[in-house]
């Protein structure tokens, strides 16, 4: 037996189309498009992709795009004062702030400063309070994803045993606390966990966000488990995940990489863009997304 491959990047692109239907109508409604302010601090390669990449999905989704490149040598109170003004601005719906910062600023009090209703990325610890005790917030865009994916295969998560490989405020807190959220019986396991194989071989369910190349070996998934697969890792064989690829000779459905969860990404983040303009202006927007 083979694992059903999921094709991540057919349902990122579903879903963008969803959300440009979505985009479409909010603005016949608001006499406005969404607005989606991206800023960049520096020019790291990896980061300059992603911007664009960022840029280009808003525009084909029909949302109003703006780029704020700043050099690497920005103060950390200029950065600030960027946000505040996207915080003001009425025209902007979602900011996403690329990370990572150049070492002289604290993430933090930049990531604190963002309307946590405009916070498209979810990282503000009140988008994080939200989704930890159920109300209605802005959820990190790569978690999300993997949740689509995972609801697409187990309509019914109910009761099903997950764990969560990796433990960042980015990926595996989100990811445990949106499981939870689906009645999973979830476990988190990280660099301190005494037998990583003895968890991950309950688990119906396995989410790897470790970023460590093909850490999850076969013989620790359970046969017919659903592995999500969330590393992205450069190595000299190009990209890798965190799961060996010889995992889709005993798992039931694997998401490849690349093509798995990292189409997922930009496409979520279209989708909280909507969900920001939809809350702010006071419009429903489609609830299947
Ligand atoms: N850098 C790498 N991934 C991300 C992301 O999802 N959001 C932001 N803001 N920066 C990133």
């Amino acid at each position: 037996m083979t694992a059903r491959l999921i094709d991540g990047k057919a349902f990122a692109a579903q879903l963008r189309g969803r959300v440009a239907t979505a985009a479409a109508a909010f603005t016949e409604q608001a006499g406005r498009k969404p607005g989606l302010a991206v800023v960049l601090v520096g020019e790291d390669p990896a980061s300059s992709v992603y911007v664009r990449s960022k840029g280009k999905a808003t525009l084909a989704a029909g949302m109003e795009s703006f780029e704020h490149r700043l050099s690497a040598d920005v103060s950390e109170a200029e950065l600030i004062a960027l946000v505040d003004r996207l915080n003001a601005d009425e025209t902007v719906d979602g900011i996403l702030v690329q990370l990572p910062l150049p070492k002289h600023i604290d993430e933090r009090a930049v990531i604190t400063r963002i309307d946590p209703d405009k916070d498209v990325d979810g990282f503000h610890p009140v988008n994080a309070g939200r989704l930890a005790t159920g109300l209605d917030g802005l959820v990190p865009c790569t978690p999300l994803g993997c949740l689509m994916l995972l609801q697409d295969i187990h309509p019914h998560l109910a009761g099903l045993e997950a764990v969560v490989i990796g433990r960042s405020n980015i990926v595996g807190k989100p990811m445990a606390a949106l499981l939870l959220q689906q009645s999973c019986t979830v476990t988190t396991v990280h660099s301190r966990t005494r037998d990583v194989m003895g968890h991950v071989r309950q688990a119906d369910i396995v989410v790897a966000a470790v970023g460590i190349p093909g850490f999850v070996q076969p013989e620790w998934i359970k046969p017919g488990a659903t592995v999500i697969d969330v590393g992205i890792n450069r190595t000299g064989d190009g990209l890798v995940g965190d799961v060996d690829p010889r995992a889709v000779e005993v798992a039931g459905a694997i998401t490849p990489v690349p093509g798995g969860v990292g189409p997922m990404t930009i496409a979520v983040l279209m989708r909280n863009t909507l969900v920001a303009a939809g809350r702010r202006a006071g419009i429903a927007v489609d609830p299947a997304l």
